[in-house]
């Protein structure tokens, strides 16, 4: 059978059902993508219809916890995109941090923590000590877990073997945790990009391969919501599939790939 056929019509109730349950505004995210991914996600289970998928949330703490995670695609790993990270380590963090200034980081969006451990890796190496390191997300379980700085060996295949050796202990066969000194450098806290105020005064943001999940209106407003989160003179750094077309309509000018800086 195909359930997604049958689903077609009562797609605008779940909607609503799941802003409910959940918290997510799935008005915000392109509805194809997410249709297909809700579709997979009833045939995996074998869950009849949305009713159905909404009851099991309702009623299964753990089964509501891994769909959280499966419908807000929270895959990361660390120094991902290595061009991107080495313009940060050669041009961001050496202008942000000039006059032994101490920067306010924030990672949005940031999954299992990869993202904001490996700036604070970066900043380390440097002899650099951030005012604040914030790492936000909308999914409070994923959040647990990068707190917990326990990774695949597939998560950190892309941090060079001195700092993985410097930074992290192996556990067991195939787990590494991250030391202590750089874990308690982050605050993590649960964040809606959607909904919830941005802080201001940044010098830095990461919103890295979440935009492509939102519609193009969705994008722009959260784009103007960062531009307004950075001090000037600060950076804002997207996915590689997320380029911003019209920096200059956002006060913002490409620096480098993927890199833009506040005027
Ligand atoms: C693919 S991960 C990106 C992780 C990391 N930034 C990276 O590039 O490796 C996308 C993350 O965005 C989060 N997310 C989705 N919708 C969100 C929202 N409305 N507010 C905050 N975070 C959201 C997901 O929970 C997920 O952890």
């Amino acid at each position: 059978m195909n359930r997604g056929m049958g689903l077609a019509q009562n797609y605008e109730t779940f909607k609503t059902d799941i802003n409910k349950t959940l918290g997510i505004d799935l008005n915000a995210y392109k509805e194809q993508q997410m249709r297909r991914r809700i579709n997979q996600w009833l045939n995996r289970y074998g869950l009849e219809s949305f009713d159905e998928l909404i009851r099991k949330i309702q009623d299964d703490p753990e089964h509501r916890s891994r769909f959280t995670e499966y419908l807000t695609i929270n895959t990361s790993h660390f120094f991902r995109d290595t061009t991107v990270f080495s313009a940060i380590d050669s041009t961001v963090i050496p202008d942000i941090t000039r006059h032994n200034k101490r920067p306010r980081i924030w990672s949005a969006g940031a999954s299992i923590g990869a993202e904001i451990y490996s700036i604070a890796i970066m900043l380390a190496e440097k002899g650099v000590t951030a005012r604040e390191l914030l790492a936000t997300d909308i999914d409070q379980a994923i959040l647990t877990k990068a707190e917990a700085g326990v990774y695949h060996e597939n998560q950190i295949s892309n941090i060079e073997p001195v700092l993985l050796s410097k930074y992290f202990i192996r556990e067991g066969t195939n787990s590494y945790v991250i030391h202590d000194g750089i874990r308690r450098q982050v605050t993590f806290r649960q964040h809606d990009l959607l909904k919830d105020p941005y802080q201001r005064d940044f010098d830095l943001i990461l919103c890295r391969n979440v935009f492509i999940y939102f519609t193009a209106e969705t994008q722009k407003r959260l784009i103007s919501n960062f531009v307004e989160s950075l001090r000037p003179g600060g950076y804002f750094v997207v996915g590689s599939a997320e380029q911003i077309m019209d920096p200059g309509s956002y006060d913002l000018q490409r620096v480098s790939y993927c890199i833009y800086q506040k005027a």
